[in-house]
């Protein structure tokens, strides 16, 4: 196998998402970071913001590519010849959700996913709480990487000025 697929929204990263990305990276030979394009959502970020943000994120990662995908997780892994899925879990809320994902996706194609637990520092974060932080001004210090707080804090602030 010589590529895992991390796919998720990532509105915008988190520490929390690098800290999975980061042992992914360790563990096997190349990881793809897999931005989706989510109709079902509604990012606060646009989708070339996200993927800027993750970039930066995962710069000095030789084996992490950034791309964004559409559709069906395991027609992107088709396409891509990758093997598994990598997926974080933070609780057991977590698990349950993810436990049915990743049934469906062996499911539809047999595709498996693999689990890392969350690093406990980073076990409550989200980003749904750097977007609600941010908005209001707060320090997002060891939330979102430190390459990117300040985009991601002046961006926030922005979008809460606007409403
Ligand atoms: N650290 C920090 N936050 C984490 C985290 C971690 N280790 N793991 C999950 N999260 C948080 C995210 O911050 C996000 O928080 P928010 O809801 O507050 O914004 C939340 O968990 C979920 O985000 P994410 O991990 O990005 O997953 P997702 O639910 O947005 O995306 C996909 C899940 C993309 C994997 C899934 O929807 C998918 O595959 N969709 C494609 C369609 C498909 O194939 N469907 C059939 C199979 S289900």
């Amino acid at each position: 196998m010589t590529t895992v697929v991390y796919p998720g929204t990532f509105d915008p990263i988190t520490c929390g998402h690098l800290d999975i990305i980061t042992r992914a990276a360790a563990t096997f030979p190349h990881v793809t970071v897999a931005l989706l394009k989510n109709a079902n959502k509604q990012p606060v970020f646009t989708v070339s913001q996200r993927l800027e943000l993750i970039r930066r994120s995962v710069a000095h990662l030789s084996n992490v590519e950034v791309d964004a995908f559409t559709g069906l997780l395991v027609s992107y892994m088709r396409f891509k010849g990758a093997g598994l899925i990598v997926r974080g879990l933070r609780s057991i809320a977590d698990f349950e959700c993810e436990a049915e994902q990743a049934a469906a996706n062996r499911h539809l194609a047999g595709v498996e996913t693999t689990f890392f637990m969350a690093s406990s520092e980073y076990s409550y974060l989200s980003s749904s709480m750097v977007r609600d932080i941010g908005s209001y001004g707060g320090a997002l210090s060891g939330m979102v990487p430190s390459c990117i707080e300040e985009e991601v804090r002046a961006a926030l602030l922005d979008i809460n000025r606007l409403r």
